[in-house]
């Protein structure tokens, strides 16, 4: 059997270290492919804030948010065309870890890909725009390091935190599905092989 390195918030929700090392190349080309079609923006909550980290989406659905609110769309609102289809890696990867942390059969139909600089952040919040709460999340890790922020059902509960680096997969379900999560802002800092950034795909079953 395969020797996963884990590390664990709770009987649901742990993250596998190094699990998506080997495919970082293959998955950094992806997102550069991805991003040929549908660029990084940076959306606005409902209340108007830009948010500081960059998106896009790829997949059947893609997160947005803007004035109308938090929501998934099968097109993007900028574009008016559908997202970038998934790519293969990306679904098998996100499978393969949910599969090894106790969540088997994941079938994914969103991504959420973040760009984060130095600086840039995610505030506490639940993700709870999907239809369908019996699966989890899957979150990929890649380029420089973050302290991510693992907190309870309520916004109050103080957040455990975890290093977060290159390769790194979180998976959160079951009766964690809906703990409030976000990262601590972004050191100054470079990565051999990204640069100065962060990326991190959020892979989902939307609907
Ligand atoms: C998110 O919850 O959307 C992002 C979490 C992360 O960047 O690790
Ligand atoms: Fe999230």
């Amino acid at each position: 059997m395969r020797n996963i390195d884990f590390d664990k918030f709770s009987e649901h929700s742990l993250v596998l270290r190094n699990y998506a090392k080997n495919f970082d190349t293959q998955l950094l080309e992806e997102i550069e492919n991805i991003v040929k079609q549908n660029d990084f923006r940076h959306m606005k909550t409902p209340k108007g804030h830009q948010m500081s980290a960059s998106m896009t989406n790829c997949g059947e659905y893609g997160w947005v948010s803007d004035k109308f609110g938090y929501r998934y769309e099968k097109t993007d609102p900028k574009t008016n065309q559908p997202w970038p289809k998934m790519p293969e890696i990306f679904r098998d990867l996100a499978r393969s870890a949910a599969d090894d942390s106790g969540y088997i059969n994941f079938e994914s139909d969103a991504c959420l890909i973040n760009r984060y600089r130095p600086k840039a952040a995610m505030a506490l919040h639940q993700d709870k725009d999907e239809h369908d709460f019996t699966q989890p999340i899957v979150s990929i890790s890649l380029g420089i390091s973050v302290t991510f922020l693992f907190g309870g059902l309520t916004r109050t509960e103080k957040p455990v935190t975890k290093e977060l680096h290159h390769g790194d997969i979180v998976v959160w379900g079951g009766p964690d599905r809906l703990r409030f999560h976000g990262v601590r802002p972004l050191k100054n800092n470079t990565h051999p092989l990204v640069g100065p950034l962060r990326f991190n795909l959020t892979l989902r079953k939307a609907n």
